[in-house]
């Protein structure tokens, strides 16, 4: 059987993918953030996955004002990488796993949650700059990321976007899905976004450390309560675009301890600011 061994939970800000493409790691600005996933590096090499199913979410890349898919897995052989505007970044294809996706498609589906299945779909930096983070620098043509990654949108860019609520409940489906298909496969659930950032308007610049934090204890500590948090509850506090957070409940959704388990391990948690518009958060959880 599947099982799902850890969750990993990191924000995206593009300019980090900048940064690592253009060699500017080592700057007094961006070392303080690369520093905090040395850790996290090493931890991927010893944890190798044999599957990454990765929580993210489009930002008008693969999809637009034309359609709007509430939750979208992504279930190709690949995924290209997209061109955001400036050529798509250097780094390597995102090879997926159909079979796996085409399960978990099905188990989530007959569990009630209605899913776009994408049999093409370009992937942005919501996707890119967490496994680059994950990964390290990696060479387009001659490196490979260490394993096959299952995409899975969120819609957190255009109202009306899902609950935590909805999401935890969804994770917790993802979770049966995994655990129900017929291969001994090692598999690592993320969540990527926030944490507290407003891009645009008169409050452009927001960053709630305190809330962030506090968020990030509860995320831990007592998921099925931070579920509870309102959507608006996102917005006031960490911001307009703070609500990519509850991208991380679908992650904490799908832990051992939700389904009756043991509480996963603290491996490693780390939040700096600033990162472009962006408190950076990042934690890694581990199955007991
Ligand atoms: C920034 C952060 C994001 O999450 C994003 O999607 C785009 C930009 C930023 O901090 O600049
Ligand atoms: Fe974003």
């Amino acid at each position: 059987m599947a099982h799902i061994t850890a969750s990993v939970y990191t924000s995206h800000v593009p300019a980090i993918g900048i940064a690592l493409d253009q060699g500017k790691t080592a700057e007094p600005y961006w070392k303080n953030v690369f520093d905090g996933y040395e850790y996290s590096k090493q931890w991927m090499k010893d944890n190798k996955p044999d599957v990454i199913f990765l929580v993210y979410n489009d930002h008008a890349t693969a999809f637009s004002l034309d359609m709007i898919p509430t939750f979208a897995l992504g279930v190709a052989a690949e995924f290209p990488v997209a061109d955001e505007g400036w050529g798509p970044r250097p780094v390597p294809k995102v090879v997926g796993h159909p079979e796996l996706a085409a399960h978990i498609a099905h188990s989530v589906i007959q569990s009630d949650f209605d899913l776009t299945i994408c049999n093409k779909m370009p992937v942005d930096h919501g996707l890119t700059v967490p496994l680059s983070m994950m990964c390290g620098p990696l060479d387009p043509v001659k490196d490979a990321w260490p394993c096959p990654v299952i995409p899975f949108h969120v819609n957190v860019v255009q109202y009306p976007v899902p609950s935590g609520a909805r999401c935890f409940a969804l994770g917790q489906a993802i979770r049966r899905a995994v655990e129900s298909f017929d291969e001994d496969l090692n598999v690592h659930i993320w969540g990527t976004g926030g944490m507290s950032h407003q891009l645009q308007g008169p409050r452009a610049g927001l960053i709630n450390r305190e809330w962030d934090n506090t968020w990030l204890d509860q995320m831990i500590a007592d998921p099925a309560a931070c579920a509870k948090v309102p959507h608006i509850d996102y917005v006031r506090e960490a911001g307009s675009e703070g609500i990519e957070l509850v991208m991380w409940l679908i992650a904490r959704g799908a832990m051992a301890d939700v389904a009756g388990g043991k509480a996963p391990v603290v491996k490693h948690r780390f939040y700096h600011v600033p990162a472009s518009n962006t408190a950076v958060g990042h934690l890694i959880l581990q199955e007991a």
